[in-house]
């Protein structure tokens, strides 16, 4: 049983007011591309579609004379690490189950590697879900970050995804009962 919907996520202020700031466009998105490739690679569709719609939450803005600054951005975004936190405290207190919070938590944090010093990082097959599904839906000059979306299609896309979020649990629990 999931505690959460993804549509008690979407309703909540803090998400309307930070996933808002990013582009509630992208995060839907990136929440069904999501979907696709963990359902597609036997990954948790639940776990992976809310990290999914929160990946960004951690955004600031940087404006600089009314207008994004790249290279502000550049040099001092750390969204990653910030979203992993707001998402933490947001989910634990909507009531999700604490593992699947420090999960999504986790995820999110190394879904870009935009703030670290060159390396190499090796995703687990979820963080590699939603790495995946951000990317699927990025375009060129951040311009998925302005796309906009009416909200009652935003909040139609999200109880579409929920529905299809509970199908797909219940048939991987009959399979592993089978
Ligand atoms: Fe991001
Ligand atoms: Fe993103």
């Amino acid at each position: 049983m999931r505690k959460v919907t993804l549509e008690k996520l979407y309703k909540h202020p803090i998400v309307q007011k930070y996933v808002g700031r990013s582009g509630m466009a992208h995060a839907i998105a990136v929440a069904e591309h999501a979907f696709y490739i963990a359902t597609k690679n036997g990954v948790n569709p639940d776990i992976a579609t809310k990290a999914g719609l929160l990946h960004d939450i951690g955004h600031y803005k940087w404006y600089q004379d009314g207008k994004w600054d790249f290279e502000l951005y550049r040099e001092n975004d750390i969204h990653a690490i910030k979203g992993a936190a707001r998402a933490h405290k947001l989910l634990v207190r909507s009531g999700e189950d604490m593992q699947i919070a420090k999960e999504i938590a986790v995820a999110i944090l190394l879904h870009t590697d935009s703030y670290l010093p060159g390396g190499y990082l090796e995703l687990s097959p979820l963080q590699q879900v939603v790495a995946e599904a951000d990317e699927a839906d990025e375009e060129p000059s951040g311009a998925h970050h302005y796309r906009t979306i009416e909200p009652t299609e935003a909040l139609q896309r999200i109880i579409q995804l929920d529905i299809k979020i509970k199908r797909q649990l219940e048939s991987n629990d009959l399979e592993q009962t089978s």
